[in-house]
């Protein structure tokens, strides 16, 4: 709909959010060629763990909804509240899947403390899943986050955190190791053909009509201010975070290089 006058994502068609959804996926697999088989484990494990058909699940930085909808299609029964603080992606997903049953997105900052009181929960969550986020957040936001979950989930509830965590810098030849694994594995996949990148991704998002002034806001957010250099990439911050905020047990489900599947499990 270029030229419309509305410029705040009203203007965005279902087809269209679907359109940029699928370039999305495919620019995130870029970074993960594993993307997704690592959200089929975290959807095992929640399977697994909650002991329910109908869980209610926290996505934490949601995006467009890629994974909450890949749950939903395997736990039709699940409700699923979808968080992230980028208006341009949550418009997205509310523009693609507002049929979905179960499925809410919900414009929340997990830098903010407090973030989860607007999210209207009528019960303890009993999984908070994540992918390809925390690794955004400064070390104490990671912290907060963490011990915030622990205070919604049920007794035996878990987190699942699909993302880049490597090994600290005391052990540097693991380190290039676990980036070695992700670079090769990637450059089998682009042998393929030329994929679109993040930045060219957000580019041409910029670029559209009906997306420019969410990506304003976006901009204006400033989101991804500590998404580089973060101590949140590091395995280690995460399982003290974890441990500190009253998990009971912690560890890796799941892993390729530094991408690897975090699971942390309150006390039952
Ligand atoms: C690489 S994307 C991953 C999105 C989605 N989970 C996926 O796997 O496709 C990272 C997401 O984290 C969100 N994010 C980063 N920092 C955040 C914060 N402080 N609060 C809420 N969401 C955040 C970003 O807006 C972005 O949507």
């Amino acid at each position: 709909m270029a030229g419309s006058a509305v410029t705040n994502g009203e203007a965005l068609t279902p087809e269209a959010a679907h359109g940029w959804i699928e370039r999305w996926d495919a620019q995130q697999q870029l970074y993960m060629p594993d993307r997704e088989e690592r959200f089929t484990a975290l959807i095992d494990a929640v399977e697994a763990a909650v002991g329910r058909p109908d869980p209610l699940v926290l996505d934490l930085g949601c995006g467009p909804g890629s994974l909450a909808i890949r749950l939903l299609r395997r736990l039709p029964r699940a409700t699923v509240v979808a968080v992230d603080a980028d208006p341009l992606t949550l418009a997205l997903g509310r523009a693609a899947w507002s049929g979905q049953a179960g499925l809410s997105f919900a414009d929340a900052d997990l830098r903010g403390p407090g973030w989860s009181s607007g999210l209207a929960l009528d019960r303890q969550p009993d999984a908070a899943v994540s992918t390809t986020t925390l690794h955004w957040l400064p070390e104490a936001a990671l912290n907060a986050v963490y011990a915030e979950v622990a205070s919604l989930l049920r007794p035996g509830g878990v987190v699942l955190n699909g993302d880049h965590m490597r090994e600290d810098d005391t052990a540097p030849r693991l380190v290039g190791l676990g980036r070695a694994l992700i670079e090769r594995a990637d450059q089998r996949r682009r042998a393929g053909g030329e994929t679109e990148t993040w930045d060219a991704w957000w580019q041409a998002a910029a670029a559209d009509p009906d997306l420019a002034a969410l990506n304003d806001e976006r901009l204006g957010r400033q989101v991804e201010s500590e998404h580089h250099g973060s101590p949140a990439g590091r395995l280690s911050v995460h399982v003290r975070a974890l441990r500190a905020a009253g998990f009971a047990e912690v560890g890796t489900l799941w892993q390729l290089g530094d991408n690897r599947l975090l699971c942390a499990v309150m006390p039952g």
